[in-house]
């Protein structure tokens, strides 16, 4: 069959066999995200026309702005893994903790647990630019039929099962790893399918784009300064080209696409930088990995590192694999 003509729903269960004792869990699970994405894309793409624009007039627990927009997503997701009880537990970058999903119950088996970021880019859902969300699934480790612990969402990226990304852009595309690379599908708005349209996605080994808000430039770490002055200089390839969208997905979807290096650094304002260990950098840094590029806090790699907290952030590098051991470099120079 040709390639574009496979769509998620197919491809879904054309790799089921592939996991090891799989028992289909995993399978719904990613159909339920492939529901929840529809929905929200729905949503996404009527703002404008209803009264989903703008604040909600509510705080996260990270002290940030909720939009309308993101306490939809995040209601969307939820609810849809809960209806349809395929998770035990689910932590949202919108919640202050995590939820159990009848995970006390003894008849309920289920062994996943899901992290999102139900609406990543906020900021850009006011003027019509990409925004994004961002998955992240883990086997639980505590026993199935008990109550699922903060254990089962503090684990290291590398525990991974599968994580993705869906970015409602120009089009509307789901991307997505299980560990046996990244695969990219686009919907097709006409009949709610998504299709295969990008297989195999791969970061090129180097890139000629860098990714960072050069707003904040004056309270960055000397490396990332440093780094930054290595790619505007007259030399080589370089300089490059400065493209930042303000939404994690958009701008590593573009990176992964054409080649380029996301930084999110740790500033004299943020000593932790701004982005979420669990719900941004990791998924983001499995899918970085599985697609031949690389994802660490400057020093560490990203799926290495053991999380202590729900909502922990990490200054974040992520991208072409000679771009950020190049930014690396930088940074332990000036460590
Ligand atoms: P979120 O909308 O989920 O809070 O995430 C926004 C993140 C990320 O997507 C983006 O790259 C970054 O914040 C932008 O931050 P600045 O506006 O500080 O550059
Ligand atoms: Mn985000
Ligand atoms: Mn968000």
């Amino acid at each position: 069959m040709d390639k574009k003509n496979t769509t998620l729903g197919e491809f879904i269960i054309e790799n089921q066999s592939s996991f090891q004792y799989s028992s289909g869990e995993l399978s719904k699970l990613i159909n339920a995200i492939r529901l929840a994405a529809k929905v929200v894309n729905h949503e996404v793409n009527k703002a404008g026309l209803i009264d989903i624009l703008g604040a909600a007039g509510d705080t996260n627990i990270q002290g940030e702005d909720q939009q309308k927009l993101d306490v939809l997503a995040n209601d969307r997701f939820i609810q849809t893994l809960k209806n349809r009880e395929i998770v035990c537990g689910i932590a949202s970058e919108e919640e202050d903790h995590f939820i159990s999903v009848n995970s006390h119950d003894e008849k309920h088996q289920n062994k996943y647990v899901v992290l999102i970021d139900p609406l990543d880019g906020s900021s850009n859902i006011d003027v019509n630019v990409s925004v994004g969300t961002i998955f992240s699934i883990y086997r639980r480790v505590t026993p199935i039929g008990s109550p699922v612990t903060l254990e089962d969402f503090l684990q290291p990226g590398i525990n991974q099962v599968a994580a993705g990304y869906i970015i409602y852009g120009t089009s509307t595309m789901l991307v997505y790893t299980t560990g046996d690379g990244v695969n990219g599908f686009t919907l097709n708005p006409a009949i709610g399918t998504f299709y295969l349209s990008h297989p195999r996605m791969e970061f090129p080994e180097t890139g000629k784009i860098y990714s960072v808000n050069e707003g904040n430039y004056i309270h960055f770490p000397q490396g990332v300064k440093d780094y930054i002055k290595y790619c505007q200089r007259e030399e080589d390839d370089r300089p490059y080209t400065s493209r930042y969208i303000g939404s994690l997905v958009s701008d590593f979807h573009r990176n992964m696409i054409k080649g380029g290096i996301y930084i999110y650094p740790k500033s004299s304002t943020a000593s932790e930088g701004k982005l979420r260990l669990l719900y941004e950098c990791n998924p983001m840094a499995f899918l970085a990995e599985q697609a031949r590029g690389k994802a660490s806090d400057g020093f560490r790699r990203i799926m290495e590192i053991q999380p202590t907290e729900l909502h922990q952030r990490i200054p974040f590098f992520c991208g072409s694999r000679k771009m950020v051991e190049k930014a690396e470099e930088f940074m332990a120079a000036q460590k």
